[in-house]
């Protein structure tokens, strides 16, 4: 990867996964700033990553060649104000934002003049090295787009989207999906301990399915979604009975409302901001 001049705007879950990231990659931590309000994290990121940081967004952007937006959306404004007062051209800087309901319209109203910009949508999994991230880039030369690429594999893997609001869409498929499973796990946990099993017997037995099922998906990738489900169906068996209940419920509908129920949400607060 380029060693490009990189700084985050907010030192929190996702700013973390990405500088963990990064530095796994063996990117030069010297080349990171952080900026953050509060002093006391500052210093904790500094100490954690050995990465340069400050609480004054604009001194921290300055030299920036990549500017990371990882902030909440309602921040937006006020964290990128005294930014765009100090630095009066940002066309051939990259601004890269993973604030969910941002548009590249609204940035670059932000951020006067930013005309290299990507959107992300990452997923929790970033904090460990499992995320996917999709991701949509206006302006972007392909140097830039392979830099971008590389940065946000460094946490995962990332898909890129040919439309901007095709970041709604993955929204639902990814960047909200982890909780999706979590709360299959959590349903299923709780049938457990009305077995009889014990909370971290529970979790032992149910966090192994979730894995060896993740695992039969990624290691046959010769063989459908359907195909895998099939292999552990015998006709009239124990598993039969099990997805002929989720059937009738018609799991297939449920799925679907509840990740238009994702998207629908994820353009109302494009809208908000
Ligand atoms: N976490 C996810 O799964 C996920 C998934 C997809 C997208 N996202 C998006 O990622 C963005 C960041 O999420 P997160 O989970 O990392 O949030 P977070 O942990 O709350 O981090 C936000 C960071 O921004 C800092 N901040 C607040 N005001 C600031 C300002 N004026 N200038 C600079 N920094 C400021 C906060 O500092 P203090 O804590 O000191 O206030 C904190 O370090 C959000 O827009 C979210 O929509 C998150």
């Amino acid at each position: 990867m380029e060693f490009k001049k990189i700084t985050f705007i907010g030192g929190g879950n996702m700013a973390k996964s990405l500088i963990n990231g990064l530095i796994r990659a063996k990117f030069p931590s010297n080349n990171i700033t952080v900026c953050t309000p509060h002093p006391e994290k500052v210093a904790a990121l500094k100490e954690e990553f050995k990465i340069n940081g400050t609480t004054d967004n604009a001194q921290g952007c300055m030299d920036a060649e990549v500017i990371i937006l990882a902030i909440k959306p309602q921040v937006a404004a006020t964290a990128l104000a005294p930014i765009s007062a100090a630095i009066s051209d940002f066309s051939n800087k990259i601004i890269i934002s993973v604030m969910a309901g941002i548009t590249i319209e609204r940035i670059t109203k932000l951020l006067p003049g930013a005309k290299k910009v990507v959107r992300v949508m990452p997923n929790t999994p970033c904090l460990i090295g499992y995320g996917l991230s999709g991701a949509f880039a206006s302006g972007l030369n392909q140097e830039e787009k392979d830099f971008t690429n590389n940065l946000l594999s460094s946490c995962g893997h990332a898909i890129w989207l040919d439309s901007e609001d095709k970041i709604n869409d993955i929204t639902a498929l990814s960047g909200s999906a982890p909780a999706y499973f979590f709360l299959f796990l959590e349903c299923m946990s709780e049938k457990a301990k009305e077995y009889g099993f014990s909370e971290d017997n529970a979790r032992f037995i149910l966090q192994n399915v979730a894995l060896g099922s993740a695992m039969m998906v990624l290691e046959n990738q010769d063989k459908t979604l359907k195909q895998l489900r099939e292999a552990v169906t015998s006709k009239g068996g124990t598993t039969a009975k099990a997805l002929d209940v989720f059937n009738n419920h018609d799991l297939t509908n449920i799925v679907s409302e509840a990740l238009d129920a994702c998207k629908n949400r994820a353009v109302e607060m494009a809208k908000q901001f």
